[in-house]
């Protein structure tokens, strides 16, 4: 099959690649020229385990290439996908001025019949103002049908992801166009929902907001854990099992970020609004994820007051999770602005995303540490702010004998607290009734009996 790819972000490149793989000749559009040149000698703009491979190894034997022009790229194929950003506007809404414009491109450069498939995220309707819009740009009399085909990708597996899907969902009025589609999957031997294109739409909406749904709900089931002296973990671990359940997308922490799971409840709800129905549950998933962030932070300045003038605290994390550099609606990146405003000095450190943070956090009151023990150094307290496996097998000796006073944070649930409350620290995790919020607790009844008279704890 022939197929253009247009948009190189994480869904584009990681589509791009995979469908070269899978044999297909492959040409990727963006008009980023920067970036395609770099893409070109496999330089990857994102870090995604295992894609520059796919990518060098694809070029290297012919079936992928990558272009700034879209007229170029869609010359050939017989299957166009449009993987643009539709990011969050201030309505809450997407913006999808990339996907107009992108439309209007295809209907102007239109030359032989195509199947043009929405890959993007985007609310219930679009697909169908897509058609109007390459039908009334039209400069040809060719004919065209349009597709929705939603990702389910994560950020950090999105390789396996599409390698091995869940599922795949083809939306068409087209069986014409249901047919192609299918023919680029079938190999996979998973299954494929078929359906209109409304559906196709609102199933990838529906799906990120109950996995957010899954996140909030063990967030808020953390916050009565912790005051009835129960572990969430332990509670999340024996509620997945049921297999109506699941285990996935039951550990507490920080609250949801990234460039998924924020926007598009807020546009699911808006949707929802615009249909004139009031979706008490999506309002709620957002307002539970916001809480989240300050449950947590109630809980440093607790226990170090809200003055923080004077303190160096460790973080340990930046991306909004782990395996990957992005930091769009990182809650530990929020949750740094916030101790810095509050006075702290921080010493950071993420595997992948320290040029990324940079670049939003700069320099002030922020030192950059090349490894997880150098943000240590004379600092007050540990935060534990991503969920990288390589935080979960800290050398808590060093971590006790580095750290100026043996107090963690753990925003992600990721130590095992008997061991870390066995090596002397004081623990705050989410969801479990650690030693640190036992001294929070007989603080405020004796105020200066647990660490002396230095009045800032
Ligand atoms: C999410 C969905 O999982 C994908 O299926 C979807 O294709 C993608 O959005 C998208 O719409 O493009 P992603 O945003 O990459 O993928 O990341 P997730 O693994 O879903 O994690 C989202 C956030 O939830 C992260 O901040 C993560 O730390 C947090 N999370 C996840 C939890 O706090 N607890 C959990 O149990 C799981």
């Amino acid at each position: 099959m022939k197929i253009c790819v247009i948009g190189t972000g994480y869904v584009g490149l990681v589509g791009a690649a995979i469908f070269a793989d899978w044999g297909n000749t492959v040409v990727g559009v963006d008009k980023d020229q920067i970036k395609i040149d770099k893409i070109k000698i496999g330089e990857i703009p994102i870090y995604e385990p295992g894609l520059s491979e796919i990518v060098l190894k694809n070029i290297n034997e012919g079936r992928l290439s990558f272009t700034t022009s879209l007229s170029e790229g869609i010359r050939e194929a017989e299957v166009v996908f449009i993987c643009v950003g539709t990011p969050q506007s201030d309505s809450g809404a997407a913006d999808l001025s990339s996907v107009w414009e992108v439309a209007k491109e295809i209907g102007k450069n239109l030359n032989s019949y195509k199947v043009v498939v929405v890959k993007s995220t985007v609310p219930v309707g679009t697909n169908e103002r897509v058609k109007r819009i390459i039908q009334d740009n039209l400069t040809s009399n060719y004919d065209f049908d349009v597709a929705s085909n939603p990702e389910f990708l994560r950020e950090g597996s999105s390789v396996e992801d599409m390698r091995d899907p869940d599922r795949n969902v083809i939306g068409s009025d087209s069986q014409k166009a249901l047919e192609i589609l299918r023919s680029i999957y079938v190999h996979l031997n998973k299954p494929i929902v078929e359906c209109d294109l409304r559906s196709a739409e609102m199933i990838k909406y529906a799906s990120n907001a109950f996995l957010a749904a899954k996140i909030s709900f063990i967030n808020e089931m953390a916050q009565v854990c912790e005051r009835a002296g129960a572990d969430v973990s332990v509670v999340a671990k024996g509620m997945g099992l049921d297999k109506r359940i699941g285990s996935y997308f039951l550990n507490a922490g920080i609250g949801y970020g990234g460039s998924c799971f924020p926007k598009d409840v807020a546009a699911l709800y808006k949707t929802s609004s615009d249909q004139d129905y009031n979706f008490n549950m999506v309002r709620g998933i957002m307002e539970v994820n916001k809480l989240q962030k300050e449950y947590f932070l109630e809980k440093v300045t607790k226990f170090f007051g809200k003055n923080l003038t004077g303190k160096t605290f460790a973080v340990l994390g930046l991306a909004f999770k782990n395996n990957t550099d992005d930091i769009r609606d990182s809650v530990a990146i929020e949750i740094v602005k916030i101790l810095r405003g509050l006075g702290a000095t921080l010493n950071v450190y993420d595997p992948q995303a320290m040029y990324n943070s940079k670049k939003v956090l700069g320099e002030v009151s922020i030192k950059y540490c090349l490894d997880k023990y150098e943000t240590l150094e004379q600092a007050d307290a540990l935060f534990v702010l991503t969920e990288w496996k390589e935080f979960a097998s800290l050398d808590l000796e060093k971590v006790k004998l580095t750290l100026r006073e043996p107090v963690i944070f753990d925003g992600r649930n990721l130590l095992d607290w008997r061991k870390v409350e066995e090596h002397g620290f004081t623990y705050f995790a989410v969801g479990k009734r650690t030693n640190g919020i036992e001294k929070i607790e007989r603080k405020k009844l004796y105020p200066t009996a647990i660490l002396g008279n230095d009045n800032n704890h």
